[in-house]
């Protein structure tokens, strides 16, 4: 499979997943990296690494459904199958989520279905959980609410604070989108009535 990254940021996941795909035996290619931010740290590290990477500067649009259409154009262009969102920080159209449904993942900083949006660690404190992690979901036009393929716990420790908890699940994060994009991209891991189906795993 063809994948695509979408980032606003530093690209700490998009580099993970970059590595991982340098295995021949790993089940898709990183074939496009695109930012909505021309001062993305994580575009020059994808250049770097061999992978075309250009910018799609939202503020050049006038609307989400223009940005989205030039997304969207971008990724046919490159002959994309699928698309990981890490830390894409743009609302995206519910048309372009259509387009995508099924062949686009994002990867988020809670146990979903708790604490979306952002500041998840910081929620997470707020509401004295002593468990917190990541999930990788397939996207829905409703935020950070589509079907979990996978996710990964951490504990929240005494004195913990944002940047502690953050620093701890970042290392499972870099773990996880790996495996999940496999699962997604081998066709182990597909979408039934709404929810997530892996095949192989135990009922
Ligand atoms: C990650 O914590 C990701 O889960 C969230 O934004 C952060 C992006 O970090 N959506 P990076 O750009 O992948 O380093």
């Amino acid at each position: 499979a063809r994948v695509a990254i979408l980032i606003s940021g530093r690209g700490s996941n998009m580099t993970s997943l970059i590595a991982a795909a340098r295995d021949p035996a790993y089940p898709a290619e990183i074939a496009l990296v695109l930012s909505n931010r021309p001062d993305a740290a994580g575009l020059a590290r994808a250049a770097e690494a061999g992978i075309p990477a250009r910018a799609i500067d939202h503020r050049r649009y006038p609307d989400r459904a223009a940005f989205d259409a030039a997304l969207d154009a971008a990724l046919r262009e490159a002959g994309i199958d699928l698309v990981c969102l890490a830390g894409f920080m743009r609302i995206l159209t519910p048309g372009f989520v259509e387009a995508w449904a099924g062949r686009m993942i994002n990867i988020h900083p809670s146990l979903l279905p708790l604490f979306k949006g952002t500041h998840t660690h910081a929620q997470a404190l707020a509401a004295g959980v002593r468990l917190h992690g990541c999930t990788v979901h397939f996207v829905v036009p409703e935020l950070d609410s589509g079907p979990i393929v996978a996710q990964a716990a951490v504990p929240v420790h005494e004195g913990d604070d944002p940047d502690s908890l953050a620093a701890r699940i970042i290392v499972q994060e870099h773990r996880l989108y790996p495996a999940a994009l496999a699962l997604v991209a081998g066709g182990r891991a597909r979408l039934d009535g709404g929810r997530v189906v892996i095949a192989g795993a135990p009922p």
